[in-house]
């Protein structure tokens, strides 16, 4: 999604503002730009595709300026090109944003009729030409901007300079998060903690409908009514300051690094000294149903876990996407906690689903990954996922962590409703404990896993099978690898085949197999045989006692770790990554940022 960064300095801010604009870079973009105030005249560079453009750019028309503000833009409204890059320029006005004006179309016409021309095909424009129309007629910016926001509709994040206005820059939130960083001697706005990181760790976080006029030995913000209000300053993790280190690409590294970051996730939710879940707030006993809503590899988090809560704490679990959960009108009792599953803790979607919930009554959990997150701050309940910053546009870490999050929160569920005894408890728990060590036993198949994407690098469509919990991480599977390598693929429940996908089989059809000896694997065999039958390619991902029962009749064979059911999924995801990594990399793809794809989700 779009990146904001604004920087209120004391020296030339064009180099703090691309080393900002390269943090933001892992939320993805198509093209990017900036202004700054030079010699009280707005100057303005933009450029499409990568940032290094900009870079160049930059080093061939160098700005000085001590105020100004960058962006990186996903394409909503108008294609990615120089033209529709921000900032947008009307008058004394220059202005970035994230989001979108839903009543776009109405105020271009209005603004068409009084005169004024458009040089973009994007909604931002209409929002520089409105507070410029404000000031125009007179008013003060922080009135023309409040002004303009009472015009419009959507959700959006802002930030904006003026001319005539060399101390500050006004910045307003709508939707999307948008912070404020307090430095010394500057101040800075930013969409995301990520992008301020190389500045300052205090941050401030503005609500919806606040303003801010941010200058570099203050800060001011107003709330929806326009009166002045205190938000809390917090201090931002260290962590947020992330490198590649030597890792060619983030994915890697998130990857890699998931068994030290599983540990950690597993310590908050487990006491390591008594083998036990540790208890949290949420009283299960007061919940017959849990209503997941979610977006993408969350969903799929969500998926695995309805087997977890169904089968060991007898809760009826409803899995939704969180774009259609509201258009369902579910009648939501008290008897239901309504969770949400999200890294960025900000995806509009499942924000939506969550004041959906709000608005009936409904008791609320977050799991997210990023702790202040506008869910973690609006619901009644938090559960951090603890992966640390994921800066490949892809989740690795943060699903895996959402994997054992939720998987602690089922044992818990299923201990406080009488449904699993003391004992049985512990053995789960026990196994919790042992994912990190399967995962790194895991990792050790990495070139095997790379040699046998030679055979996939060339498909044009694959399909993904799965039972049980080996369904949902057969949808994680197709969805890494269409996200990573553009090649089609699409998850089925292996049973699924016969009734329609099986048609699709012929040899240039590769078929993976997510087949852990489970009580499935018997049946997953059947259907396996039906692919072979019909010339499928296999490849079969397994553990011993699987592959002795059907590594005849597959092309490539996987064995994984000897892994108990509870937490296959877990451990049968990281393949399924580096699957995708790998057949990207041989197709020569960005991993790290997949054309089109944004990291944090800020749009419906
Ligand atoms: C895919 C992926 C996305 C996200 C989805 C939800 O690899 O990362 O499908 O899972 O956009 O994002 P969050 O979890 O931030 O709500």
């Amino acid at each position: 999604m779009c990146g904001i960064v604004g920087i209120v300095g004391h020296r030339p801010v064009v180099p703090q503002l691309l080393e900002g604009l390269e943090r933001l870079e892992y939320r993805g973009y198509d093209s990017s730009g900036l202004a700054c105030l030079q010699e009280g005249r707005i100057a303005c560079l933009r450029a499409e595709g990568k940032l290094k453009n900009l870079v160049e750019k930059s080093a061939r028309f160098p700005l000085s300026g001590t105020v100004g503000i960058g962006h990186t833009r996903w394409a909503t409204h108008g294609r990615a090109s120089e033209r529709n890059a921000h900032p947008h320029i009307s008058g004394k006005v220059a202005l970035v944003h994230n989001g979108i004006i839903e009543n776009f179309v109405v105020l271009r016409e209005e603004l068409s009729a009084k005169g004024y021309q458009f040089a973009s095909d994007t909604d931002t424009e209409i929002v520089a030409h409105l507070v410029s129309d404000f000031l125009q007629e007179g008013q003060a910016p922080l009135q023309a901007l409040q002004a303009a926001l009472r015009r419009l509709k959507g959700a959006f994040a802002l930030c904006l300079l003026v001319e005539g206005e060399e101390d500050v820059l006004f910045a307003a939130r709508q939707g999307p998060p948008l912070v404020v960083g307090m430095g010394r001697g500057e101040n800075y706005v930013g969409s995301d903690v990520v992008a301020l990181a190389p500045f300052t760790r205090q941050i401030t976080y503005l609500e919806d409908g606040d303003c801010a006029v941010v200058g570099r030995d203050f800060v001011a913000i107003y709330d929806q009514s326009g009166a002045p209000v205190e938000r809390k300053p917090t201090q931002a993790a260290a962590s947020f300051l992330v490198s590649r280190g030597d890792h060619r690409h983030f994915m890697h590294k998130e990857m890699v690094e998931q068994p030290e970051v599983l540990g950690r996730t597993l310590a908050r939710y487990v006491d390591l000294n008594s083998g036990r879940i540790k208890h949290h707030d949420l009283d299960w006993m007061k919940y017959h149903r849990v209503s997941f809503s979610s977006c993408g590899t969350a969903f799929y988090a969500t998926l695995v876990a309805r087997y977890w809560f169904e089968r060991f704490a007898r809760l009826s679990v409803d899995n939704d996407v969180a774009s259609e959960f509201r258009y369902r009108e579910p009648s939501l009792g008290t008897d239901t906690l309504a969770m949400f599953v999200s890294q960025s803790g900000e995806t509009a979607d499942t924000l939506a689903a969550m004041r959906y919930c709000r608005s009936v009554g409904c008791d609320t959990a977050a799991l997210v990954n990023v702790e202040q997150s506008t869910m973690a701050r609006e619901a009644d309940a938090v559960f951090a996922t603890l992966a640390g910053p994921e800066i490949g546009v892809a989740s690795t870490k943060a699903f895996t962590a959402q994997l054992v999050t939720l998987a602690a929160l089922a044992l818990d569920a299923a201990s406080q409703r009488g449904q699993i005894d003391e004992a049985r408890e512990k053995a789960f728990v026990q196994q919790l404990v042992e994912v990190p060590r399967f995962l790194n036993e895991t990792l050790r198949l990495d070139a095997q896993i790379e040699i046998l994407c030679h055979s996939l690098m060339n498909a044009r469509h694959a399909l993904y099978l799965g039972r049980g919990t080996s369904y949902p991480i057969a949808l994680e599977g197709a969805l890494k690898l269409k996200e990573l390598s553009y090649i089609h693929a699409e998850g089925y429940a292996a049973g699924e085949l016969k009734h329609g996908p099986i048609a699709l089989i012929d040899d240039t059809m590769p078929m993976i197999a997510v087949a852990p000896s489970d009580r499935w694997l018997d049946k997953m065999v059947s259907n396996m045989q039906e692919v072979v039958s019909r010339g499928g390619h296999l490849i079969l991902i397994t553990d011993a006692q699987g592959a002795a029962k059907c590594g005849f009749a597959a092309n490539s064979t996987v064995i994984m770790p000897d892994v108990p059911e509870f937490i296959a999924p877990i451990i049968y995801a990281l393949p399924m990554q580096l699957i995708a990594y790998h057949t990207a990399l041989l197709l020569g793809t960005d991993v790290d940022q997949p054309r089109n794809l944004a990291k944090s989700v800020t749009v419906e």
